[in-house]
């Protein structure tokens, strides 16, 4: 095996797909290793069959935990299957614990580390994701990235800039090869909305302060009288709109289960506006050119906002009612296509791998 890839948790199954097509079309021999970060049917099960992503050679089964638990779980589990393995590299894509632990375990057996989607920053370091991409990035070899203001990122980190490579967005790639089979919004939603917004919450800050997720959901409520909601629930946020007692604040949205791939690309592709505090859907927006609002306070994708359909709105209730009042008057705002956002990011990897992987036989010289 030349690369051994990783993949963990949902948002990191669009981004593998692209990846495992483009090698195996290349003749590069890889193998694919799921932590089990993610672990129900419709958080990972339902990508696998969607996507078509090759049954994993390898699966660890951490689940949930806290954040020491269930990293350092992946990188215990994850060291015995890279020793077996040896292979020539590890690659390993996006931000979440899984992408770490396994970079993690890859370096300090001298093993050699590709991150795609390096290099995005969003400067807060209450996000458990930025500290994943910070680090993750200071131990890669060969740093994949997909907006050239990640370059930026990674030279002001000390990181040579001979090792960051811009290929574009292997999320994009997936997004390209699905849109026609993507299923129609009338389906998913059992009924016909010629107009409305989805909306995605699961980000720890937005999530598991009380005041702050009452203080959305009521702004969604009042949302939803003019422009009906559609909210496909992740379990994250379930647990706690039951745990704070908030389930009576739901009424009225059309609430749904986590949807797979081709079920939400289609609901995104049909909805009139998109609410969400995801990375992926920022990204996914702007390449379907539907109008996003990201209730957060700072992105690492900047390239949606400078040339995508990306507004950055934040939590705080009054921003998001004059936002929205602004798509509903004006259609929200417009943009264009990044560049190397068309589908083709993931061969450009596979192609600059044929000629990195044979000069670095074995591992990294000690
Ligand atoms: C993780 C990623 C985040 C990504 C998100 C997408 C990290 C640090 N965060 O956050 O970047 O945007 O995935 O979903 O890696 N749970 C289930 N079933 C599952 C998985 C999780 O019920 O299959 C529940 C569990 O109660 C768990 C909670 O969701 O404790 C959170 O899961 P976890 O993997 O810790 O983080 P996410 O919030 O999903």
């Amino acid at each position: 095996t030349q690369v051994l890839c990783v993949a963990g948790a949902r948002p990191n199954f669009m981004k593998i797909a692209p990846v495992m097509a483009a090698l195996a079309e290349t003749g590069i021999a890889a193998q694919l290793l799921h932590t089990g970060q993610h672990y129900d049917a419709a958080m990972s099960d339902s990508f696998f069959a969607d996507l078509g992503i090759p049954r994993p050679d390898h699966h660890l089964e951490v689940g949930s935990g806290s954040h020491a638990v269930q990293t350092a779980e992946v990188m215990k589990r994850f060291e015995p299957v890279l020793e077996s393995v040896q292979p020539q590299a590890v690659l390993v894509v996006g931000d979440v614990n899984s992408t770490l632990a396994c970079a993690l375990v890859a370096a300090k057996h001298g093993v050699r580390v590709i991150h795609v989607e390096a290099g995005l920053r969003s400067y807060d370091r209450g996000m458990p994701e930025e500290i994943n991409r910070v680090l993750t990035d200071q131990i890669s070899d060969l740093l994949f990235i997909t907006e050239k203001s990640a370059l930026a990122n990674l030279v002001r980190e000390g990181i040579d800039p001979a090792r960051v490579e811009f290929v574009g967005n292997v999320m994009i790639d997936t997004l390209h090869r699905n849109l026609e089979r993507a299923v129609p919004a009338s389906l998913t939603l059992g009924t016909l909305l010629p107009h409305y917004a989805v909306l995605t919450l699961h980000r720890p800050s937005n999530v598991d302060d009380p005041a702050t997720l009452a203080g959305l959901l009521d702004v969604i409520g009042e949302i939803n009288r003019s422009l009906p909601v559609v909210l496909p629930l992740h379990p994250r946020t379930r647990g706690n709109i039951e745990k704070f007692g908030f389930t009576a604040r739901l009424d009225g949205l059309h609430i749904l289960p986590p949807l797979g791939y081709l079920e939400m690309l289609g609901l995104m592709r049909d909805a009139k506006l998109v609410l969400t505090d995801s990375g992926g859907i920022q990204e996914e927006t702007t390449a379907l050119g539907v109008p996003c609002l990201t209730l957060r306070e700072n992105t690492e994708r900047p390239i949606t906002i400078a040339e995508g359909t990306n507004v950055l709105v934040g939590p705080d209730p009054a921003a998001i009612r004059a936002a929205f009042n602004d798509v509903m008057s004006n259609g929200g705002k417009a943009g264009r296509i990044p560049e190397y956002w068309d589908g083709r990011a993931a061969m450009r990897i596979a192609h600059t791998l044929q000629g990195w992987l044979p000069q670095r036989k074995g591992t990294r010289a000690a």
